[in-house]
């Protein structure tokens, strides 16, 4: 039998049975786990009561079905979805399901509503989904369920109905859907016990941003899981599971016009919010940035700063091009690009209903986006949207141009920076 040490009980576990293996991935996963876990033991050197206390901690979780919200607030389910479904062009950001989806919600067919009985401050959801280029889908299938606006679950309060705010629904012949539900509340993780004191003695609260749950299934288009979220939610910058995305938040208008409410046939004043997803085909697979990006590439996307150039081509048409700016260290203040100059600086905001058809740039100038996105489209057909800290160089001052819109009717700030 080998003398074991601190230097070489790692590499014995790891070794253990390696011949038999029948399971690579697994094997992979295992030894990184091993490698991981021993590293922290040998820094921390816990002692054999704090081992028995962390066993105790993660045995009380498991009877009570509560591991899977352990992956949550630790951000590894978010995590996961990060690398695992970046954004790609108009195809939705993806989110993580949580445990609280149950199958076989009702089926409706148009007007959707969400619950059963009377709600107050009914709130009404439209907007249409479309593949990863805008082409509407029609009999896409929409799987929703929420929190009602106290922030229960159905199953979690015996005075709902059972699958109250759980809804199943198709879009129309034009990919537009829309369904009446209220505002979900936030509410808490469970926090008694385990769970509960550990996050409480981390300085951490067990709020999740209040939310809607969406999954969307549609033949030849990859499923989307994915979350909405509200503007004005006080957890959006404290999420307990992390989950919160700029791209997913929805922006509900208030609506007290008597004519409109009269359209409704409502009484009382009510909001609507727009939301359109968008699928990525199956047929285009799995797209190399939709893949996990190695901690190697993930720190190499970190480094320098890129510019997307439009400009017009010898076509006549609006093209975008990626461009790396050089930085040179320049030490204590970090790394620099060459100077360039510059002729004025003008902040910029636009409203949620900005749309400008095709048009091209005044002048030569960068636009630094700092808050809400933009979707620009150029001739040859490309889309793109640009959120918080994409830098682009507006060069198209000829041809027919491009068209910039608001994305989810919200409100954008920029700066423009001009060159000429
Ligand atoms: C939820 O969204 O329902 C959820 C997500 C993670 C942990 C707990 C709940
Ligand atoms: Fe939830």
């Amino acid at each position: 039998m080998a003398h074991l040490t601190t230097n070489t009980i790692s590499e014995a576990v790891k070794s253990a049975g390696r011949d038999k293996a029948t399971n690579p991935r697994l094997q992979q996963c295992v030894n990184r786990l091993v490698d991981a876990l021993h590293g922290l033991i040998q820094e921390l050197k816990p002692t054999e009561a704090e081992m028995i206390k962390t066993v105790e901690f993660l045995t009380e979780l498991g009877r009570k079905d509560q591991i899977q919200i352990l992956a949550d607030v630790l951000g590894l389910s978010a995590l996961v979805d990060l690398l695992n479904y970046p954004k790609v062009g108009r195809a939705t950001p993806t989110d993580v399901e949580g445990p609280y989806y149950r199958e076989d919600a009702p089926f409706r067919k148009s007007p959707v509503t969400l619950y059963e009985g009377d709600e107050d401050d009914p709130l009404f959801i439209t907007g249409r989904i479309t593949n990863h280029e805008g082409v509407p889908l029609p009999g896409a299938v929409l799987d929703v369920w929420q929190t009602n606006g106290r922030g229960l679950y159905e199953h979690q309060d015996p005075t709902q109905p059972q699958y109250n705010f759980r809804r199943r629904f198709a879009t129309d012949a034009q990919g537009n859907y829309e369904f009446q539900t209220v505002q979900p509340g936030p509410y808490q993780l469970p926090h008694g016990g385990a769970l509960g004191i550990f996050l409480a003695q981390l300085g951490r609260h067990p709020w999740r941003s209040a939310h809607i749950h969406v999954k969307i299934s549609k033949d030849g288009y990859a499923p989307l899981t994915t979350q909405l979220f509200f503007r004005g939610d006080p957890y959006l910058d404290s999420d307990a599971v992390f989950s919160v995305k700029e791209e997913l938040i929805l922006y509900p208008i208030r609506i007290e016009d008597p004519a409109r409410l009269r359209e409704r046939g409502l009484d009382r004043p009510y909001s609507e919010a727009e939301f359109n997803f968008g699928l990525w085909p199956k047929e285009l697979g799995q797209p190399a940035y939709r893949l996990a990006a190695s901690p190697a590439d993930l720190s190499k996307k970190k480094e320098g700063i890129t510019v997307t150039r439009l400009y017009t081509g010898p076509d006549g048409e609006s093209h975008f091009q990626d461009m790396d700016t050089p930085l040179t260290s320049k030490q204590t203040i970090g790394r620099l690009s060459e100077p360039i100059r510059a002729t004025s600086i003008i902040f910029r905001e636009t409203d949620g209903d900005y749309d400008y058809g095709w048009h091209h740039a005044p002048r030569r100038q960068y636009i630094i986006n700092l808050e809400g996105e933009v979707e620009i489209t150029v001739g040859d057909g490309t889309t793109r949207r640009f959120g918080t800290g994409d830098v682009i160089l507006a060069e198209d001052q000829t041809g027919r141009g491009h068209i910039s819109r608001a994305m989810n009717k919200r409100p954008r700030k920029s700066i423009f920076v001009t060159l000429d």
